[in-house]
């Protein structure tokens, strides 16, 4: 039976130049069993025609609040109560904001406003656009509000602009909905995750860090969340914002990491260590400023507990996934690790080159677990992460 077979999807469609990739979508959806009605706003038919769409979906087109006609036929009321998903794609930073405030000027933010059913957005904007700290307070005020936010993606953009505000592809917005509707392959399981990195304080202004912003982990955490899971997330410094639905903690060095992790370890069934924890820590703190001279300076350094390896070595350990961090021999190196540590995966990943691993937005990984190898090639870390906890949750159902 196709994937969305039953399900009812009430694709809204405002006025960017992505309007054209939502036919496609339309037509992927219907592939795969979803009975899809479509609304558009004013601003949208000035790039598609309503035909296209009619022509494509075998039914009428809603585009008025107030036609008589239309509203004879499915008023805004029965549409909002029609649709299992309200899915808007593309979606503007216009339409953004009129939603976030509530606004009901037009058929699509008047059903946003009627509906019970859930929302997603797929924004599609200017990178600019998507930056503006009004757009991404609007996000914010309506992911708080339960809306999902799919996308954006990240390249070339229409008006010649490199950056993230690309619509997700029509393909990786079906597989969104189809895991939307799938029971949560992670329903009910525990996650305890770290990520970002760990700062060993040297005196009251420097410390001993790396280079991990927390995307591969943040990113993962959200993708772990989509699929139904309890997820915490301990974290380093990072500049990013908590996910939405997910338990975090912030700590600084690697001591406070493993005294949280063990704090939550006992009813997690699931580990995970993305973080870039330092392996070494000054061996003293000095309380004042260390104040500059022309003699050399040698830091010394003492060992930090691993904390994977504690979280593994646990009588009744977690399913535990490990992260290696390389520059050379990745996978040997890697394969190691998992060896030694005890873990039932590892994600190599090499770092240290122009794109991938540390700070960049994407990344590829190569999976090792005891009898199989997997390789995630060169992709955002929204669209790793997605792969990742799928691959994740399978690993974890086949050890349980
Ligand atoms: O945060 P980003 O900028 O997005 O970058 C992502 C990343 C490159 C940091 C991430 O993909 C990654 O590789 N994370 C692991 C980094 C690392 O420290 O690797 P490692 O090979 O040094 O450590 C191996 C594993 O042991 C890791 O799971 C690590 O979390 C864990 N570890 C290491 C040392 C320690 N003292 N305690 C630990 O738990």
């Amino acid at each position: 039976m196709p994937s969305l077979t039953n399900k009812k999807i009430l694709l809204g469609v405002t006025g960017g130049i992505a309007a054209y990739k939502s036919a496609v979508l339309l037509r992927a959806l219907q592939s795969a069993g979803a009975d899809v009605r479509v609304v558009m706003t004013q601003a949208a038919q000035a790039f598609v025609t309503p035909l296209t769409f009619q022509a494509l979906s075998g039914h009428a087109v809603y585009t008025e609040l107030l036609d008589p006609t239309q509203e004879a036929a499915m008023d805004h009321i029965s549409l909002a109560r029609w649709a299992d998903l309200v899915l808007v794609a593309p979606a503007t930073a216009d339409f953004m904001a009129r939603a976030a405030s509530g606004h009901a000027n037009d058929l699509l933010t008047t059903i946003c406003l009627a509906t019970a059913s859930p929302i997603a957005l797929a924004p599609a904007m200017n990178q600019q656009m998507w930056f503006n700290q009004a757009t991404q307070d609007n996000l914010r005020r309506l992911t708080q509000r339960g809306y999902y936010c799919w996308g954006p993606d990240e390249g070339a953009q229409a008006c010649g602009e490199t950056g993230p505000g690309r619509m997700i592809e029509p393909e990786m917005l079906l597989q969104q909905v189809e895991t939307f509707f799938c029971p949560g392959e992670l329903d009910g399981v525990n996650i305890l995750m770290t990520a970002g990195s760990t700062r060993e304080p040297i005196d009251p202004v420097r410390f001993v860090g790396n280079r991990s912003s927390g995307k591969m982990g943040f990113a993962l955490a959200a993708s772990l969340h989509d699929l139904g899971a309890a997820v915490t997330l301990i974290s380093g410094p990072v500049s990013l914002s908590n996910p939405i639905g997910i338990l975090c903690s912030r700590v600084e060095t690697a001591d406070e990491m493993r005294s949280v992790v063990l704090e939550h370890v006992e009813n997690s069934d699931i580990f995970i260590g993305v973080a870039a924890v330092a392996d070494y820590r000054p061996r003293k703190y000095t309380g004042e400023k260390i104040k500059k001279n022309n003699e050399i300076q040698t830091l010394e350094l003492v060992r930090n507990p691993d904390i994977l390896a504690e979280v593994a070595a646990r009588e009744k350990p977690p399913f535990t996934v490990g992260f290696a961090a390389e520059t050379e021999q990745v996978e040997h190196y890697a394969e190691e690790k998992r060896r030694i540590k005890g873990l039932d995966m590892i994600a190599a990943n090499q770092v240290g080159m122009d794109e991938g691993g540390f700070e960049s937005d994407s990344n590829a990984l190569v999976l090792l677990w005891q009898d199989g190898r997997e390789v995630l090639p060169m992709m955002t870390k929204t669209q790793l992460a997605q792969q990742l906890a799928g691959r994740i949750a399978e690993r974890y159902h086949a050890r349980t």
